[in-house]
């Protein structure tokens, strides 16, 4: 049987030996030692790894439960058992609201020492268990971070010769621009690369922000550049989905501290999802205005799509959430929970106004 190491605290040495030869006669897997004032079981739990500490209540420079309120201070998580000479009802509500295992009078324990043996183990147990969960949780997190590291590395890595390719093809697109087949070849390859970076990107903003040493970019921005932005990006496709698309600045917006490349992914993808999700002959309105009290910048794309029913709206946000999936379209339910860690890592929020057969209002607020 695994030894388990108990110290006994009490400043009377002779109950401190009795309980010693009754608990070491009784359960042979303890190993015992005893300290006489409080000093010293702090400074023995500092030093020695301790399974379980049965303590009296009233001793001279300091109470059993001020020396439980220390160690827990000091980072000692040993559970703690109370034997003690003058029990109370308080007394035994206030040491388990400080976090005791257990507590007894001595007139009850040391009548049935079996029971005081039998919480040793169960607090032991606990704490076991406890460290276990905890190291797992740990080790789960760990993976995460290394997983995020990785993301956001091999998106940086691929994201390079991709940017060659998009160039090249470019260049051959100018040249072959006379024949009709293989211009439409080459501008399909630019689409799929495109697509490509896309996902690429949101990869490794995402991963950024969740990995553990990530920090942003920012530099003062005008608020109107990743609208204009949006404008030139999409204007083609509003064309060919046949979507009325507008985009609305208010004038004289001030300068807002962000992550460009992060900002402009976040604004991105609400306006890629208002195309995908609203039929053709629908409205798409992207618009950046100041807030109330002229303390926060908003940016809102608003569709006449299908909206959101109330009960989604909150999980949309969340991380491969997918609620509606037009055909044809395969999403990986990344975007709005980008939208939202975006937001967020800048200090703002995200805000969501829907009706279902209506549309919808994604709205960004970022402090100025
Ligand atoms: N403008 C919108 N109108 C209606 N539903 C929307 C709109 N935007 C998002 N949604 C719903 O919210 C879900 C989550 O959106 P999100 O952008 O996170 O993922 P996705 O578009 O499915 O995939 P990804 O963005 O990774 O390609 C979508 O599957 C869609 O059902
Ligand atoms: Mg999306």
């Amino acid at each position: 049987m695994e030894k388990l190491h108990l110290l006994i605290v009490d400043d009377d040495e002779e109950v401190s030996e009795f309980m010693k030869l009754r608990l070491g006669r009784d359960a042979k897997h303890f190993v015992i030692d005893c300290a006489y004032t409080a000093e010293d079981c702090l400074k023995y739990l500092q030093e020695n790894k301790v399974d379980c500490v049965l303590c009296d209540y009233q001793m001279p420079s300091m109470d059993g439960m001020e020396m439980l309120l220390y160690a827990r201070e000091k980072g000692l998580d040993a559970p703690f058992i109370f034997v003690t000479g003058q029990g109370s009802e308080e007394i035994a509500r206030e040491a388990f609201k400080n976090g005791a295992f257990d507590y007894f009078t001595k007139e009850i324990g040391f009548a049935h020492f079996a029971r005081i043996i039998n919480s040793i183990e169960q607090a032991v147990r606990q704490k076991h268990a406890e460290k276990a969960r905890a190291d797992a949780e740990e080790a789960m997190k760990k993976l995460e971070r290394q997983r995020s590291d990785l993301f956001a590395m091999v998106s940086h890595d691929i994201k390079s010769p991709l940017t060659a390719i998009m160039g090249y093809s470019d260049m051959l697109q100018k040249e072959t621009a006379k024949d009709q087949e293989t211009s439409q070849i080459m501008s399909g390859i630019r689409s799929s690369c495109r697509k490509i970076n896309g996902i690429m990107e949101d990869f490794f903003v995402v991963s950024r922000l969740e990995s553990a040493n990530y920090s942003l970019e920012e530099s003062l921005c005008d608020p109107a550049i990743p609208l204009r932005d949006a404008e030139k990006d999409f204007a083609a496709q509003a064309l060919g989905r046949k979507l009325r698309f507008r985009v609305r600045i208010e004038p004289g917006l001030p300068e807002i501290k962000a992550d460009r490349t992060f900002l402009h992914r976040a604004l991105f993808n609400l306006i890629q999802n208002a195309f995908a999700y609203t039929p053709s002959g629908g409205e798409v309105t992207v618009s950046a205005a100041l807030g109330p009290g002229e303390k926060e910048i908003i940016f809102s794309v608003t569709d006449s799509g299908p909206g959101i029913p109330p009960d989604e709206q909150k999980k949309v946000f969340e991380k491969y959430y997918r609620l509606h999936s037009p055909a044809g379209r395969k999403g990986n339910g990344l975007g709005l929970y980008l939208v939202k860690s975006v937001a967020l890592a800048h200090g703002g929020r995200v805000l969501l106004q829907s009706e279902p057969g209506k549309g919808s209002t994604f709205s960004i607020i970022l402090p100025v």
